[in-house]
């Protein structure tokens, strides 16, 4: 068995970590939500380490998400976002647990407007970006064992995300207005549990050292908020008209990059497997009943 601590375990990763870590696999997770674990709560991090059998892994998927939100809650977002993954990260090192975070593709934010590579610069901007930017520097400062997956535009199962979003909206509306100069990557919940999964077991079979520091993970393939509205909408045999806005006329509170692909090869190449195209992953996802 491959025991492990997920926290966060109410959102819509930590959903999907529940979900497919499964026992049949070999995998024993012993899983927290905020109420049960608070991850600014240093001292109940510690508790919770030392009252379990020895855990290998921690895969922390709590995080301070309301991105616009972030922007006058400043102080809420740092913490969870940046002062607690380091405090988490602390506690795996003494433990000699290695941490999985998630990170984003907001903290790249540069001028480049080709695919980004983990050693390109990051420059991110508002309060969202800065937090999850300023985390993994926390968690790379630590010095404990840890993978940091980089990752954009997530939805999944029981989540607050586009998709469903979209797929509420159109229950009562005939006509959307959507986004259309934001270029970036939908990437389904399943799949980032696919590769932790396979990080895992290169762990296992001796490669620590390969699986440490930061990836970028997004499905493959690139799309505008739009036109992924309107493939939801295709796929899922709603009729519903998008109309594009630009970002100035949406007019969201925190700043968002307009070119925003992230460059996976170095984590496709160390898996030794091709990530799947985000129009595969929303298939699979609109297959799932009741989400
Ligand atoms: N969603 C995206 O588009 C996206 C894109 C790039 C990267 N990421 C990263 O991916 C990771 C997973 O995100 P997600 O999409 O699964 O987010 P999510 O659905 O919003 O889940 C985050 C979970 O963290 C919990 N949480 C917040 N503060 C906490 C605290 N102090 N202690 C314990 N739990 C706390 C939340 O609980 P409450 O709901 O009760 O607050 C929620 O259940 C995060 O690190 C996020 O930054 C997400």
């Amino acid at each position: 068995m491959i025991p492990l601590i997920v926290s966060g375990a109410s959102g819509q990763l930590g959903k999907a970590c529940i979900q497919n870590l499964s026992f049949l696999e070999g995998f024993n997770v012993y899983s927290f939500d905020r109420r049960q674990l608070d991850i600014s709560d240093r001292d109940k991090i510690s508790r919770v380490l030392s009252s379990l059998p020895k855990v290998n892994y921690w895969i922390n998927c709590a995080a301070y998400t309301k991105v616009d939100d972030a922007e006058k809650n400043a102080h809420e977002a740092n913490l969870y976002n940046a002062i607690a993954p380091g405090h988490i990260a602390e506690a795996c090192k003494d433990a000699g647990v290695h941490l999985f975070d998630f990170s984003s593709d907001y903290v790249y934010h540069n001028d480049l407007r080709r695919p980004l590579k983990e050693t390109d610069p990051t420059a991110p901007k508002g309060v969202y970006a800065i937090s999850k930017r300023d985390g993994e520097l926390a968690i790379a400062g630590s010095g404990a064992s840890h993978t940091i997956l980089r990752t954009s535009w997530v939805y999944g199962p029981g989540g607050h995300n586009f998709v469903n979003t979209m797929l509420r909206l159109a229950k009562t509306k005939t006509h959307l207005r959507i986004v259309g100069d934001q270029l970036g990557a939908p990437t389904f919940t399943f799949d980032i549990v696919e590769a932790v999964k396979s990080l895992i077991h290169l762990d296992i079979a001796g490669h620590r050292n390969d699986i440490n520091g930061i990836f970028n993970f997004a499905n493959s393939g690139e799309v505008t908020w739009d036109d992924f509205a309107r493939r939801i909408f295709n796929l899922s045999g709603v009729n519903c008209n998008v109309e594009t806005i630009t970002t100035e006329e949406f007019g969201a509170p925190a700043p968002r990059p307009p070119y925003s692909i992230l460059d996976c090869s170095k984590i496709s190449a160390l898996l030794n497997k091709s990530i799947p195209h985000w129009e595969d992953a929303l298939q699979r996802y609109l297959a799932i009943p009741n989400k």
